[in-house]
């Protein structure tokens, strides 16, 4: 069985939720908080999970409380965490979030064990597994597993969230590239300037992106969907699910393990998006990053499957 390896970030999401979100200077008093597991690594790993597939993390957390309570946690999800390393001499990752009244989220992470990471050994990959990863961790690794993976033959998902300047070779070894539209905009360096709902727009600067090196590429836009193309010019896009929005933390990582778990069950990237979609729009009606992500069944429950 193909596995999906995750190579990147595990935090502790110490989360408030507030009316609003509170602007430069300004205190606001959040009407509770939560601790919750997240990390985008993290999080897409627990996504393959609970969506049926098989899943091997490479991380780091610290020698902490929240490092161990991560290690179990990924753990109890099925996750091999057997690659996970315990650093000394930073503490675990943090994800410092407010969560609005209408659900939306503003993160600021403070990186910790993430990025204490300047080395690690040649991934073990095998050709039918998928390589997996975020920006969250130091681009060397990035760009090291990926060359792991094309020797490999595997196959290489990135999720450039959140943005950084990727230098070529990250680019040209990516299969899959998957971003929310303002990703999507940055990458294209804001030319041509990004307007929001005009698919077209997504398309075109989706084809520009390409022209860097992914072979597809998949574009979340929140309520409007997901937009996908493909190296020969077919392009869909999945409509958006009309749902009661809790706390969008998470979705897109929901998303992006979702589509890793179908790609690896042998679905074309189509009918991968379709039921990745469904389960971002269910992770959005439940608090947390990694706990808002639904099972298999409960998508498929969605989806009439
Ligand atoms: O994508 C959501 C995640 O971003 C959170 O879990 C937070 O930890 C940050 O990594």
């Amino acid at each position: 069985m193909s596995r999906a390896i995750v190579v990147g970030s595990i935090n502790r999401d110490i989360v408030a939720y507030v009316m609003a979100h509170p602007r430069p200077g300004e205190t606001v008093l959040a009407e509770r908080g939560a601790l919750f597991a997240g990390g985008k690594g993290a999080n897409q790993a627990v996504a393959v999970a609970r969506s049926g597939g098989k899943s091997y993390f490479v991380g780091r957390v610290g020698a902490d409380a929240f490092g161990r309570e991560m290690l179990g946690y990924l753990a109890a999800q099925g996750i091999d965490t057997t690659a996970i390393e315990v650093v000394a001499d930073a503490p675990t990752g943090l994800g410092l979030i407010t969560v609005d009244a209408t659900g939306q989220n503003a993160i600021t992470v403070v990186s910790g064990a993430n990025s204490v990471w300047d080395d690690c050994a040649s991934l073990d990959v095998a050709p039918d597994d998928l390589v997996v990863c975020q920006l969250e961790i130091p681009l060397a690794i990035v760009a090291r597993a990926f060359a792991d993976a094309r020797q490999a033959g595997a196959t290489t998902i990135l999720n450039a969230a959140p943005y950084r300047p990727l230098p070529p070779e990250i680019l040209t070894t990516t299969d899959i590239l998957v971003v929310n539209e303002h990703e999507l905009e940055a990458l294209c360096q804001g030319k041509p300037p990004f307007i929001g709902g005009d698919l077209q727009l997504v398309r075109d600067s989706a084809a520009a992106v390409m022209a860097l090196g992914p072979k597809a590429i998949v574009v979340t836009l929140g309520a409007e969907g997901v937009l996908l193309r493909q190296a020969d010019g077919r392009s869909w896009h999945v409509p958006g699910r009309r749902l009661a929005v809790k706390d969008t933390t998470g979705a897109g990582d929901c998303f992006v393990g979702a589509l890793v778990a179908e790609l690896m069950n042998g679905r074309d990237l189509h009918r991968a998006a379709i039921f990745a979609n469904a389960a971002a729009g269910l992770s959005v009606t439940r608090e947390g990053a990694a706990d808002s992500i639904p099972l298999r069944a409960e998508v498929e429950g969605v989806l009439g499957a």
